[in-house]
């Protein structure tokens, strides 16, 4: 029996770049694509060498790559600083007074700060740093809003050669203990409390909560933002406005070794301990600045937005050190896309004429479901270039995207890339590759993936098995934090020499790239192996549908039965008939061998708080087991109980 994912939903519609966006973009034909990435990936450490050198590095390296597998240095004995890139190298020319953040919280006031502002701020910070004691290589943890003062406060510990590790605003007490500990953070950064949905989060509260019982914490620095009553511990707590009066606005980028550690993420694995993904400076830096020059066809005068939390790996290097790099226009908004009503991010972007938007499909199955009234009533015209990340996105979704947002001109740039591996891997450039909806298309220079089956060999077209990257690119993690024996069993042992992504997926005739799910999600319904993404999208292609998810459960007959946990969209209601249609829809689709043995509809499915649905709970709901492993991530946990009282 063969192990390797079956294939059914075939694509076929192609939209191929307009003339009149290819003509200004930085790459502007298919060709210069294909010859350049064959270039690229046969000497990748020539291509990267000639982006490094576009940042400004003090020192010059010696070598550009030190490959120990899976251990890489890349730029070796070079030295530079990541905030010093970000912020002082602009202000010398044009860009001293253009906007890098246009700042909306999500109560409505506005702030803007300009390169020469932003400098300004992340010098004061940084020196506010080192007035309590942060020196190079300490580790600082960041619990803040979506505000400006949560950029300022990770290129302030850039500045200095601090260490940040961002926990996400939505996170627990628990969390945040756990990242401390793991970390080593002496100094926390935070916020007195923030907006989200009309209600203030109490984010100093969750802090003394964590800190409770954990002595390594000297200091915690505390932004105002929402002027709530908290609780100020002498002697460990201090304001940031005070602090902010005993020092000047003077201070030198501090240059580290290419291979400093820039910041520690925590992202959760399968199983439930968190791991903290390590990423270096001089590497990082360089794959995230080509990465958004290239994919996102950056020009001078956009106005870009990048809808992410700073908490996650988008917000890092998409929001912060890729655009910032590049001497970006930024939007920065706090809050919640449907607040005070589901047309909040259009108003947006008809105010700060957006030109570039970057969310997830997520998000834009919520905007379906909401109904396309809402983006209607604005002018969405600015928008040149679209983007999305974090799941594969179901080909409707793709459409509607589109369609309604980019109102049949903008091209989508659908981006495949990890917390660890720091960039973009896989992605269309947006003058040059034909699109098709629902594939994150070819990889990006100097990236060499590949689909391998089980003995790591490559497969054929459209067959699928695991995505793996066959050498070392610049952005990619070093290490787990202080764990490198699980780095390297967890990413660079299931396949011999490559780094494996745990996602499954196949490559067209054309060579492109299909997400079909994480490897761990597949399903084996009598003997064949299908990914969840492709029986997703069939479902979601269903008129009726919002959202879907879909899992295996133990059947004696078949290995697993097929269960579909699906949301409508609004003004549709669930029957027994509906659910017979869904199964014929797929049936029609994909093929009878994936039609759902059991359709659950739900109000909302659990998700991650990046949006990602957590099949793992749904495996356990739908084999009636007990939830089990970490459920800290999940956004919403009425969502399990509602759930799980559906099928009582
Ligand atoms: C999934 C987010 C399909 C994938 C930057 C990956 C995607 C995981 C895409 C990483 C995409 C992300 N198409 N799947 N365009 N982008 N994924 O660490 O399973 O939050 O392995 O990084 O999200 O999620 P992470």
């Amino acid at each position: 029996m063969s192990t390797n994912i079956e294939s059914h939903l075939i694509e076929k519609r192609v939209f191929k770049p307009a003339k009149e966006f290819s003509k200004k973009a930085q790459i502007s034909n298919f060709a210069d694509y294909k010859k350049l990435h064959a270039e690229s990936v046969k000497s990748p450490e020539k291509f990267w060498a000639k982006e490094a050198a576009t940042l400004k590095w003090t020192k010059k390296w010696t070598r550009v790559l030190d490959w120990k597998a899976p251990f890489a240095k890349w730029f070796v004995g070079g030295h530079l600083n990541a905030s010093e890139n970000c912020l002082d190298r602009h202000l010398e020319g044009p860009r001293r007074n253009k906007a890098a953040i246009i700042w909306e919280g999500e109560p409505g006031e506005r702030r803007t700060l300009t390169y020469h502002q932003l400098h300004r701020e992340v010098c004061v910070f940084a020196n506010i740093l080192k007035r309590n004691g942060v020196k190079s290589g300490d580790r600082v943890l960041i619990y803040m809003p979506l505000i400006p003062e949560a950029v300022i406060a990770m290129l302030g510990c850039a500045r200095i050669g601090a260490v940040h590790s961002v926990v996400f605003g939505g996170f627990s007490s628990e969390s945040i203990k756990d990242r401390i500990l793991d970390s080593g953070a002496t100094v926390v950064v935070t916020a007195d409390g923030g907006y989200r949905r009309g209600q203030i989060v109490s984010l100093k509260q969750n802090v003394d909560h964590a800190l409770q019982g954990v002595e390594q914490v000297r200091r915690v620095i505390v932004f105002r933002r929402t002027h709530l009553d908290i609780h100020i511990q002498e002697g460990r707590d201090v304001w940031w406005h005070r602090e902010a009066e005993y020092v000047d606005a003077k201070c030198p980028p501090h240059p580290v070794d290419s291979e400093h550690p820039l910041f520690i993420l925590y992202t959760s694995g399968s199983t439930g301990k968190p791991k903290g993904i390590l990423h270096t400076t001089g590497g990082y830096l360089t794959g995230t600045a080509s990465t958004t020059k290239y994919v996102f066809d950056l020009r001078e005068n956009d106005v870009y937005w990048c809808t992410a939390d700073v908490g996650w790996i988008t917000g890092h290097s998409y929001l912060v050190y890729g655009p910032l790099a590049n001497g970006a226009t930024c939007v920065l908004y706090e809050g919640a896309p449907n607040w005070p009503e589901p047309d909040r991010f259009w108003k947006i972007i008809a105010e700060f004429g957006v030109t570039i938007l970057y969310t997830a499909p997520t998000a834009i199955r919520a905007f379906m479901k909401w109904g396309d009234e809402w983006p209607k009533k604005h002018d969405l015209s600015s928008l040149r270039l679209l983007g999305t990340v974090g799941e594969p996105i179901n080909p409707e979704a793709w459409m509607w995207y589109h369609k309604h947002i980019g109102e049949g001109r903008c091209p989508i740039v659908d981006t495949w890339w990890q917390t660890e591996t720091g960039a973009i891997m896989i992605s269309p450039l947006p003058g040059a590759t034909p699109l098709k909806p629902g594939t994150a298309t070819l990889p990006f220079f100097g990236i060499d993936a590949a689909i391998v089956d089980d003995k790591g060999k490559e497969v054929g077209p459209n067959e699928g098995g695991k995505l793996v990257i066959r050498k070392p690119w610049p952005a990619m993690l070093r290490s787990i934090y202080g764990d490198k024996p699980r780095y390297r069993k967890q990413y660079w042992s299931e396949v011999k020499g490559c780094y494996f992504t745990g996602d499954g997926a196949r490559r067209d005739k054309d060579g492109y790239f299909w997400i079909v799910g994480r490897i761990d999600d597949v399903l084996n319904v009598a003997g064949h192996r299908l990914g969840t993404a492709e029986v997703e999208s069939a479902i979601v292609s269903h008129h009726d549908v919002a959202e879907a998810a879909v899992v295996g459960r133990p059947d004696e007959l078949k290995g697993q039965a097929v269960v579909a946990f699906v949301t409508l969209r609004s003004g549709y209601k669930a029957s027994n008939e509906l659910a017979e249609a869904i199964r014929r829809h797929v049936a029609h689709a994909i093929g009878p061998i994936a039609k759902p043995d059991d359709v659950r509809f739900a109000e909302s499915l659990p998700k991650t708080r990046s949006g990602k649905i957590m099949r793992r709970l749904l495996k356990q709901i739908a084999s009636g087991s007990a939830i089990t492993g970490d459920t800290t991530t999940l956004e919403d946990f009425s969502v399990l109980t509602k759930l799980r009282a559906s099928d009582e």
